[in-house]
């Protein structure tokens, strides 16, 4: 099997990408994780990365300043040099240009913790409870050069407690976020999804039958 090439950028602690990580290391996964770039020299998730034996890369993003495009030259020709097929952003807190988002279009994911396309930018576990939503979770899309847009590929959602304070939501949230990601990454180097009028679909469609409601009525 050619498995996909893999870079995954991230910022700091690296959690997803250490789920990205694990999964990749099944025989029959369809991408293999072949770097890690940070934009962030010292971001924690790049010890681990290295820990796991993926090469790794600190492309700074501050000496270069406003200029947000000679930034992504040299992370674009990163990438490339790899001979990196598909790119997975995992907590990389940079705008990219819509040159940048161009060159891999329909080829970079994102995880968003939020159902989108509420909760768009930051703060969303926050903004959720002050809502009282009682369904919040995580979204994993292509990324176009609109912020948290994009043709979503899969979602998961969890119960909004009436106790719950942002990091008790976050961390349940976090570990959805750790089973969707992979399973998206799977989907999409597998061939598996489709783009039409900005909307992906896919081979996994889920069940009719499932459902989460919240509050559940005892
Ligand atoms: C995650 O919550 C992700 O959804 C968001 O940034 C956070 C990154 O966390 N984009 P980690 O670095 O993957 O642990």
């Amino acid at each position: 099997m050619d498995k996909r090439r893999v870079a995954i950028l991230i910022s700091g602690r690296g959690s997803n990408m250490t789920a990205l990580i694990e999964a990749a290391q099944a025989a029959d996964f369809p991408a293999e994780i072949v770097l890690v770039v940070s934009n962030i020299a010292g971001a924690a998730g790049l010890e681990k990365a290295a820990a796991a034996g993926i090469e790794t890369v600190t492309v700074a993003s501050k000496p270069f300043g406003r200029d947000r495009e000679a930034f992504e030259r040299q992370l674009n020709d990163t990438l490339v040099a790899h001979g990196i097929d598909l790119v997975c952003l995992a907590g990389f807190l940079r705008l990219l240009t819509p040159w940048f988002v161009s060159q891999w279009d329909g080829r970079m994911l994102n995880i968003h913790p939020a159902l989108l396309p509420s909760y768009k930018g930051l703060h969303t576990h926050e903004r959720a409870l002050a809502d009282g939503v009682k369904i919040h979770g995580a979204t994993v899309h292509f990324v176009v050069p609109e912020m948290d847009s994009g043709p979503i590929i899969m979602q998961g959602a969890v119960a909004v407690l009436d106790n719950d304070t942002p990091d008790t939501l976050a961390r349940r949230v976090l570990a959805v976020e750790h089973r969707i990601y992979p399973d998206a990454l799977r989907l999409v180097a597998s061939g598996g999804t489709r783009i039409a009028n900005g909307v992906c679909t896919s081979k996994a469609n889920g069940s009719p039958d499932d459902a989460l409601v919240s509050p559940a009525v005892i």
